[in-house]
């Protein structure tokens, strides 16, 4: 069955069963800061569960677009995807385990088809501690399902999953694990809940891709059981029950109601009922797959088969993700979009494919998507313009970056601190030095990376709070715009006049800011006019201002303005002004427009500097030395 019949035919199913049918919410959660993104069908209907009413019901069911993110790493072997859809029925109070486990057994059987011998189940099999039973009830219900089908389903206490590795699957049929497998809550297993998040012990379906189990890996753990992760194995259903919520004390207490709360991975349903276990030979990403084979690499190519699922999937991703409004950037959500765009960027070079070949896959995969997915094709041009546009400015970023990367990697390995240089100033993602790292052979460490980013961002917090009063009479808002301006200033003398242009003096109050400058001759007034417009240009591009402390190398190698004559220490902190992708944490200083060893203060982004419609002019030009010249401005 293709992803669109099995999605059809699920929401039809339990329309049938008295189920309304709620449209997917937008991969970005509303009123949810816990989460970057939705990740299963359940999020948006907390309320629900904790009490509330729902307006279409007790009974609703959806598939919902759903991204983890967590697992970007994997992606590449035959089983793990970001973006999925999860396919979700509710009850709200009213039915409860027996219902339940019976319609998804009917549905995978009798409907998909699926072979019922190759169906293993999971169920919780207690804490005493917390005072949660053993589930034999949901072991009961599924004895008889298995039993109406000719299966004599044998029960296994297994307990964790170490334990499970041990004794294997002792011909059972229905296996008990502990909260750590057999527990769901949005915060993972009971201990980590916090006060008031429900949850509740849950029962997955596993399909069974390997019978003869001869695909088990040691290396996975000595037997193969359910919860291995060989891949002989893939859940592909978990319904929870709902029911408990945690209180103060760390006991749980029951909800209002006992809850259902289904959830089964399209894409996963989609493989067991093709009974192979590669999700990406599935219709929905096959057309990408075969666009990309279209190049002459084949599939099958061990070289390139990582590759492939690599760029099918981030693909996919990014395109659900554009389509919901997420755009690339440096942080948060902008910066996964980011990663997973730059990351097939680099798979496709991989491949040796050319990047026109995005437009063309764009297209089939909003054509296959948009009956069910409306708002893609709605959004086809940002989505398709999203892609290419940061396709070309990784390009960019790749340019400049790989020139720093080979020089430095000629030492033989990349420290953290390297990783974070060309993070910060290159942009390289560090998912690119890290594969870069490996695929040249060359050690890094990822500890390294973080830490540095770390004391990088309590640096610039930090200084955001720390004052310095440099040349500034004051720090009132309006002379720390002047300071700012006088940045902008300095550079667009550079540019008219220059790059021998450099800063001699500065004096700047709340009425005017005024510098001097080494500079031969009178400046004419076009010479004027065109600074004063590069300045407010630079207003109108609201350019964002970041502060970053660096060695004083570093800043000495992205050409930062010092001050004649000043000795600075070996750590410098450093001004930059632009440019518009840049963010606290990744200011892309190689490609700021102004760039200062500079203590502060400045306004966060130029747009500040232009209230209220006002416009920079420059009031005075005029000689202070032989070779000095002294400027000043005023907003007007
Ligand atoms: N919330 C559960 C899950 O995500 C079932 O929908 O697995």
């Amino acid at each position: 069955m293709t992803v669109s019949e099995i999605r059809a035919k699920y929401l039809e199913f339990f329309k049938a069963r008295t189920h309304e049918v709620i449209p997917s919410v937008s991969l970005v959660p509303e009123n949810d800061p816990t989460t970057l993104f939705i990740s299963s069908g359940m999020q948006p209907l907390l309320p629900y569960f904790l009490g509330a009413t729902h307006p279409m019901g007790s009974r609703v069911t959806n598939a919902q677009k759903s991204l983890r993110t967590q697992d970007i790493e994997e992606v590449g072997d035959n089983r793990h995807t970001t973006f999925f859809e999860m396919l979700g029925n509710w009850s709200f109070g009213d039915y409860f385990k027996t219902q339940q486990l019976s319609w998804f057994y009917e549905f995978l059987t009798d409907v998909v088809g699926v072979d019922p011998s190759r169906l293993y189940v999971t169920a919780f099999i207690g804490d005493e501690v917390l005072g949660i039973p053993k589930d034999t009830e949901s072991g009961q219900v599924w004895k008889e399902l298995f039993s109406a089908k000719g299966i004599d389903a044998l029960e296994v206490d297994v307990g964790t999953e170490q334990n499970g590795a041990e004794i294997g699957m002792r011909g059972g049929r229905i296996f008990y694990y502990n909260a750590e497998k057999n527990w769901w809550s949005r915060a993972g297993a009971p201990a980590g809940m916090p006060t008031g998040e429900p949850g509740g012990p849950d029962s997955e379906v596993f399909y069974d891709f390997d019978p003869t189990g001869s695909m088990h890996n040691p290396s996975f753990g000595k037997e193969c059981h359910p919860n291995c992760d060989c891949g002989r194995f893939m859940e592909i259903g978990n319904s929870v029950f709902m029911m408990y919520v945690k209180k103060e004390d760390g006991s749980f207490g029951e909800l209002p109601a006992k809850n259902v709360d289904f959830g089964g991975g399209l894409e996963r349903i989609a493989a067991a009922s093709n009974n192979n276990g590669d999700v990406f030979l599935i219709d929905a990403l096959q057309l990408v797959i075969r666009e990309l084979a279209s190049s002459g690499k084949n599939y099958n190519d061990p070289e390139y088969q990582p590759s492939f699922r690599i760029v099918a999937d981030h693909l996919r991703a990014a395109v659900f993700m554009l389509g919901d409004g997420v755009r690339p950037s440096n942080t948060e959500r902008g910066y996964i979009l980011r990663r997973l765009i730059r990351r097939s960027v680099r798979h496709l070079d991989k491949l040796q494919i050319d990047a026109s070949v995005v437009g063309r896959i764009v297209d089939l995969l909003i054509e296959y998507y948009r009956d069910q997915y409306s708002e893609l094709s709605a959004s086809h041009s940002a989505i398709l313009s999203g892609i290419l546009d940061e396709e070309r400015q990784f390009r960019k970023t790749l340019m400049n970056g790989m020139k720093e990367f080979d020089k430095i990697s000629k030492k033989g390995s990349i420290t953290g601190e390297d990783a974070f240089l060309l993070f910060t100033t290159y942009g390289f993602p560090y998912e690119v030095t890290e594969e870069l790292a490996r695929e040249r052979g060359l050690t890094f460490s990822r500890e390294e990376f973080s830490k540095k980013m770390e004391e990088h961002q309590k640096l610039s917090r930090a200084g955001a709070a720390q004052k310095f009063t440099g040349g500034l009479a004051d720090h009132a808002e309006q002379t720390i715009r002047y300071h700012t301006a006088h940045h902008l200033l300095l550079k667009a003398l550079q540019l008219v006049l220059g790059s021998d242009v450099h800063q001699r003096g500065s004096n700047i109050t709340s009425e005017r800011l005024r510098i001097d400058f080494s500079y031969g001759s009178k400046m004419t007034p076009e010479q004027k006019t065109e600074v004063e417009r590069i300045v407010n240009e630079k207003i109108n591009e609201q350019l964002p201002v970041f502060r970053t402390v660096m060695p004083k190398e570093d800043a000495e190698k992205f050409g930062a303005e010092h001050e004649f004559g000043v000795k600075y220490p070996e750590m410098v902190s450093v001004y930059s002004v632009g440019p518009v992708h840049g963010t606290a944490d990744a200011p892309q200083i190689a490609e700021a427009y102004s760039i200062e060893f500079c203590g502060g203060p400045h306004v966060s982004n130029t747009s500040e500097l232009g209230q209220g419609g006002k416009q920079f002019k420059i009031q005075k030009e005029e000689a202070v030395a032989q070779g000095i010249r002294r400027i000043k401005a005023i907003f007007v």
